[in-house]
Order: C-alpha cells, then sequence, then structure tokens
C-alpha cells in the first residue's frame, strides 16, 4: 500500500536533485543573483525581434514544456561567430554580454573542440552536441580562449566553417599577462603550494631582458598570433573587442560586436548596471533577474615592480603598434 506513495517521493527527491544539478552547471561561471543597483531607466530599443527577450531564452527548455516552441524548431547549430581568445581578455564578460542579445545564443562551457586534439577526433558532430538548442535564425556562440594562441586552430576552423566569424578581446598586453599570472598563482595557492612572483617569471634573470619562453608573456604578443590566423582569414573576419573598455563602459563595445555579427543594436542599458561591491558591471535579464560574473574574474593582481612593468611595456610596444597596423584598431596602450 505504501509503495506508490514511496514511489512518489523518491521521484520528488530525485527530479529536484536533478534541477539542481542541471541548473549548476548551467550557471557555472557566473554567481547567483546579485543585488540590481537603482539606475536610471533609458528608453528601450525600438527594435523588435522574432525572438524571445533575454530572460526568458534560459528557458528555451521550458518554453518546450509549456508548448510554446515545437519541438522540430529547436536547433543545435555549429557556431557562427566564436570568440577565439584572448585569455583573461575578459572572454566571458563578452559571451555572457552578447548573449543577452535575443538573437545569440552561447555555449556555457568552453568547448575546446579545436584546440585540443582528443575533443577534434570525436569530429563535428560531436562539436555540435556541445552547442546550446536554438531557433533557426539565432547565432549561436561560443569561446574557448585556447584557440588564439594554439597553432593548429585557424586551419582546423578554417576545413570546419571558412566563413566563421572570429571575435577576439584583447587587454593592455602587461596588464594582461599579470591577469594570467595571477589565475595560475591563485590556483597554486588553493594547492599550498608555493610559486615564483610575476618579475621572476616574467624577466630571465641571467639576461634582464624579457623572458618570452613564459606563456603568459608570449601570448600577450597579439600581432604575432594574429599573423598566423590571417593565413587563413582574411582581416575582414575577425573583430577586435577592447577589453578595458569593455570593463568600463561595455555597452559601446557591444554595439561594435553587434554591428560586425549584423545584428541590430538588441542589448539595452537596462540590460547591465554597474555594481560597485564587485567593482565590475554586471548583467540584468529583466527586473527580478540579474547576474554578477563569478569572483574568479576581476581578481586583484599583485603588486609589479615598476622598473619590470616600464620594461614589459617597452617590449610590448613595436608589437602593439603592428597589431594596430594589421587589425585597423588602435589602443591608448604605451
Ligand atoms: P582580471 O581577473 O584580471 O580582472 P577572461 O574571462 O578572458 O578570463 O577574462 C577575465 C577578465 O575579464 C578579468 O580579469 C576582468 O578584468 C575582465 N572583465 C571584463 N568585464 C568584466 C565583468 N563585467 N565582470 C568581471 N570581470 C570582467
Amino acid at each position: 500500500m505504501l509503495f506508490p506513495q514511496l514511489a512518489l517521493l523518491l521521484s520528488l527527491v530525485l527530479g529536484s536533485l536533478l534541477y539542481l544539478l542541471t541548473h549548476t552547471v548551467h550557471l557555472d561561471r557566473l554567481q547567483s543573483v546579485c543585488p540590481v543597483e537603482s539606475r536610471p531607466h533609458h528608453a528601450r530599443d525600438p527594435v523588435q525581434f522574432p525572438f524571445r527577450p533575454p530572460q526568458y531564452k534560459r528557458g528555451l527548455r521550458q518554453d518546450l514544456r509549456r508548448g510554446n516552441t515545437s519541438k522540430g524548431q529547436l536547433i543545435q547549430q555549429l557556431p557562427h561567430a566564436i570568440i577565439i581568445g584572448v585569455r583573461k581578455g575578459g572572454t566571458r564578460a563578452l559571451l555572457e554580454m552578447l548573449n543577452l542579445h535575443p538573437a545569440m545564443v552561447k555555449a556555457s562551457q568552453e568547448v575546446h573542440f579545436f584546440d585540443n586534439d582528443q575533443n577534434y577526433g570525436r569530429g563535428v558532430a560531436w562539436y555540435r552536441r556541445r552547442m546550446p538548442f536554438s531557433l533557426p535564425g539565432q547565432i549561436t556562440i561560443e569561446k574557448s580562449p585556447a584557440y588564439f594562441v594554439t597553432e593548429k586552430v585557424p586551419e582546423r576552423i578554417f576545413r570546419m566553417n571558412s566563413s566563421t566569424k572570429l571575435l577576439v578581446i584583447v587587454r593592455e598586453p602587461a596588464t594582461r599577462a599579470i591577469s594570467d599570472y595571477t589565475q595560475v598563482l591563485e590556483g597554486k595557492e588553493r594547492k599550498n603550494k608555493t610559486y615564483h612572483s610575476f618579475e621572476a617569471l616574467a624577466i630571465n634573470p641571467s639576461t634582464q631582458e624579457v623572458n618570452t619562453k613564459y606563456k603568459a608573456v608570449r601570448t600577450s604578443i597579439y600581432a604575432k598570433h594574429l599573423e598566423h590566423w590571417l593565413e587563413f582569414f582574411p582581416v575582414q573576419q575577425f573583430h577586435v573587442v577592447d577589453g578595458d573598455r569593455l570593463i568600463s563602459d561595455p555597452l559601446p563595445e557591444l554595439r561594435l560586436a553587434e554591428q560586425f555579427l549584423n545584428l541590430p543594436p538588441g542589448i539595452s542599458r537596462d540590460n547591465l548596471y554597474f555594481n560597485s561591491t564587485r567593482g565590475f558591471y554586471c548583467l540584468r535579464f529583466s527586473r527580478r533577474f540579474s547576474k554578477c560574473l563569478a569572483g574568479s574574474k576581476g581578481r586583484m593582481h599583485p603588486d609589479v615592480d615598476l622598473a619590470v612593468l616600464d620594461k614589459l611595456r617597452h617590449f610590448y610596444h613595436p608589437f602593439n603598434q603592428k597589431f594596430f597596423q594589421m587589425t585597423g584598431r588602435k589602443f591608448d596602450w604605451p
């Protein structure tokens, strides 16, 4: 007699566990709800989209359940656009902010399809299955920052789809290198391991020159990496995002990215608000639902010897000039 009640109870517990599990995975990189700060409201963009507004995008599956969307409409599309890097440039912020656009759908996890031989060996069908469900006409986007610096990647993306749009977000190179170092340092500290100082890694002790063998230093030589990409793709297929401006004033950067993706403006000022506790812009999906990026984004950087910083900036200068020339976008870097 007790069996049906017991079975019902068990299925309820299991259902709740499953719900928690799927939602934790979905929001892995995002902190849970942050306090919404009062900001003046601006008029909404007049553009009408055939897609549902962002607060409902997470709920495509809910829509399915409710019968608002027919199952046949939802598809997993290969990405039309990829954020190829640069690591610590603000790739997560860019992905999450672009995903506010009703016509954009993001792959939440870094897929590492093109840079990881094992994943690549699984084939394009495997890659497609890692993509989110979307409606035909929506743009799928993924980000894997390792793509920018991995030799094999440009050719592999070209072979999949030679018209893939490529976004690369950059920050002042020395700051980016320190951010990269800070991430590794935090990992070491979490495991109670000691680690070298940034200065010891960035400067070769015997020559006192910048140590180009140090990966965090090399990654910031943007021109060198881009040169390799340009062997496969025309420069028009890239869009360079100013990662420093995405921190201080994201909307103009998002407008430029929308233009590059041939999208009408779909992200409004209401979708972003400055959270003074975090010191960063956070995302607002609706009146009740807003999120900041996880605490691993926006770490405190260690103080770096000014002479070392100077040396690094001097080192990057000619590469930066070349990068500006190649991309046609100039930044306010030393
Ligand atoms: P720091 O941790 O050095 O401040 P990525 O996502 O590519 O790993 O980049 C991380 C960087 O994104 C952070 O570097 C942070 O400065 C930057 N960022 C840009 N916009 C942000 C935002 N709205 N919230 C948090 N971090 C942001």
